[in-house]
């Protein structure tokens, strides 16, 4: 069986760079390494996301698990300290960690359907992505050091902080074709948002609908990229990717009337969600400028310019 297939998504995209490159090459050993260590055996991965390499597995007495393999960036440092956090509330459970191959064993999600993938009106994918993000937040902040150092969970402060300067260093280094105003008040945003906030919870820092899993009867998330900081900003890649509010026939009105509906359930401003809007979508689209991607970057600007209007 070829563990690593060609046509796997986390193989088109980290083959991109160097360091994804390198990281692929030694991806079919750590599978070899991590599934003696574990005693599990894998079966062929999923086609899922384009950052790790995961697999269904089964545990030597017959439990069905995942094992998910993970290239390692800092984003993804603490997602065992927060799943652990989170015990199952709200999230998969995790069985097992090797915290030098960046492999976790997590519960199974069965039937695990993607949010993403439900035909569902509109407004009942967003409630259903609200109840997940509540009892997520719910957990409260970690007090006391974690397992690893390497698995302590940032502050938005410091990361939304260090993105902010990247969006002026790139934005003077490259000065790709965006509007100025706009990317100027992304870094703004990026810089002020989360000292301003009413409270800090830990965040998922990844809340797309691809990473919420049916699971015996519920949802629950996987997949974190935890932060701990203003709950407003887990909101954006739920309300930008459910039922895509871009292909609407109004997009401003529909995005203001979902934007108002998020806020209500989960008691937000609703113009932190769009100012965290802006800034995430103007972050993404300076670091496709820094990739080669101005393009695609462009995309990111249109959608930023619309949430701008609800500011
Ligand atoms: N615990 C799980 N149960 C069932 N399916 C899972 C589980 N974890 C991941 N998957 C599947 O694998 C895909 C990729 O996993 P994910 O953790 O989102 O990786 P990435 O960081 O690459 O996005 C998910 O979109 C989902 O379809
Ligand atoms: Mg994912």
């Amino acid at each position: 069986m070829t563990t690593v297939p060609a046509d796997l998504p986390c193989v088109r995209e980290l083959s991109r760079t160097a360091d994804g490159r390198r990281w692929l090459a030694t991806l079919p050993g750590l599978i070899e390494q991590v599934s003696d260590a574990f005693g599990l055996f894998p079966g062929p991965p999923l086609h899922g996301g384009s950052c790790s390499w995961v697999a269904p597995a089964t545990l030597a007495d017959g439990t069905s698990v995942i094992l998910k393999i993970g290239w390692p960036h800092r984003e993804m440092y603490a997602e065992p300290a927060a799943l652990r956090l989170w015990d199952g509330h709200g999230a998969v459970r995790l069985f097992r960690h090797d915290p030098v191959r960046h492999a976790l064993v997590l519960e199974r999600c069965l039937p695990g359907e993607q949010l993403a993938a439900q035909v569902l009106p509109a407004a009942e994918a967003l409630r259903i992505g609200a109840d997940v993000l509540r009892e997520l937040w719910s957990a409260g902040v970690p007090e006391g050091r974690p397992a690893h150092p390497a698995e302590t969970i940032e502050t938005l402060v410091d990361m939304a902080g260090d993105w902010g300067d990247l969006v002026a260093e790139r934005m003077t280094r490259l000065r790709p074709g965006y509007d100025r105003g706009l990317v100027a008040e992304g870094a703004r945003l990026l810089h002020d948002l989360p000292a301003s906030a009413p409270r800090e919870v830990v965040l998922h820092g990844d809340f797309n609908p691809g990473n919420i899993l049916s699971s015996g009867g519920g949802w629950v998330a996987i997949d974190p990229k935890p932060l701990i900081g203003d709950p407003a900003y887990d909101v954006p890649p739920l309300l930008g990717q459910v039922a895509d509010p871009h292909r609407q026939a109004d997009p401003e009105r529909t995005l203001r009337e979902r934007t108002a509906l998020l806020a209500a359930e989960l008691d937000l401003d609703p113009a932190r969600i769009a100012g965290w809007s802006v800034a995430r979508k103007v972050e993404s689209a300076l670091w496709r400028a820094h990739h080669g991607r101005e393009d695609e970057g462009a995309a990111d600007m249109a959608v930023a310019a619309l949430h701008a209007r609800l500011l």
